[in-house]
């Protein structure tokens, strides 16, 4: 009898297998044929019953629903259970010494005010400044002048200007920062801190079902660019923060890790300060 149905389910992969062949697109009929087969496999796999298939398609209608201007739900899927990252590893191929990428997020905003070097992006936070200083490097070591650092992060809250519109000005923590003719960059924020990825939405209800916990390691986000170069979209990590081990959507990588120095700002107030080279691979590597 499950010898009988097995072959009947066998026969059905296959077709929907011939049926992929004639993709106009080489690379979606590879890409379909493949996620056809393990979507299969994995039901047969699990013994899927028609309670459980409706469940999921539940599931993933309420994350396209959940989905909004602002609102990314289904990169949250995909983020929270490691697929942003594995494409990350999968695809990035950075030299030896040059910054390594990590997952973009769903906060991204684009169009973020252009910033002078020292101006702050924490147009409204009432934590400790931190000073991150460095410069913007070619992989042989060459200073790049005109090279742009978008940059974004939470408040001190834990909450991105784009989730808090109303009560955090739109710019909050965000800006575009330019070096200068020796490659050198200046940004004013304040520390990173820990934050849990929204909870509020099916993704939320599937982190609880998992019994796991929703938290970012403290970090800042970088997109960093310049001409002739490869674009490279990271993070800074706060080494002095919690969840580096468990980070709910496996961004950390070792060489992102950096210490933030407590030190006196010119009035005696206290502030941190981090010295941070950001190094870029050409183009034609
Ligand atoms: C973020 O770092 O902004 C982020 C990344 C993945 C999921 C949620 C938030
Ligand atoms: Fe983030």
């Amino acid at each position: 009898m499950a010898a009988a149905s097995d072959h009947e389910a066998q026969q059905i992969t296959d077709a929907v297998l011939r049926n992929l062949t004639g993709t106009g697109d080489a690379r979606l009929g590879e890409i379909l044929q493949s996620l056809v087969r393990h979507l299969h496999a994995f039901a047969r796999e699990v013994r899927l019953t028609e309670a459980e298939w409706m469940a999921g398609i539940e599931f993933l209608t309420a994350v396209g629903q959940a989905c909004t201007d602002t609102r990314q739900e289904f990169i949250l899927l995909s983020d929270t259970h490691g697929l942003s990252s594995l494409v990350d590893v999968l695809t990035q191929d950075a030299p030896a010494g040059a910054t390594q990428s990590t997952v973009l997020g769903p906060f991204y905003v684009p169009g973020s005010p252009a910033r002078a070097n020292g101006e702050s992006m924490a147009v409204h936070d009432p934590a400790a400044p931190a000073v991150i200083r460095g410069r913007v490097l070619a992989l042989d070591g060459t200073a790049l002048a005109g090279a742009t650092i978008d940059v974004w992060q939470t408040d001190s809250s834990g909450f991105y200007a784009v989730q808090q519109p109303g009560a955090q000005p739109e710019d909050n923590l965000r800006g575009v920062y330019t070096t200068d003719t020796d490659g050198r960059y200046e940004l004013l924020t304040v520390r990173p801190v820990e934050y849990a990825v929204p909870t509020d939405g099916p993704v939320g209800d599937l982190l609880r079902a998992e019994g796991r916990h929703a938290w970012r390691a403290a970090h800042i986000h970088a997109i960093v660019s310049c001409p002739g170069y490869r674009r490279v979209v990271t993070h800074l990590f706060d080494g002095d923060r919690g969840y580096l081990d468990s980070d709910a959507v496996f961004g950390v990588k070792p060489s992102l890790v950096r210490t933030f120095t407590p030190t006196t700002a010119a009035d005696g107030s206290a502030m941190f300060t981090l010295e941070h080279d950001f190094v870029l691979v050409p183009d034609h590597l």
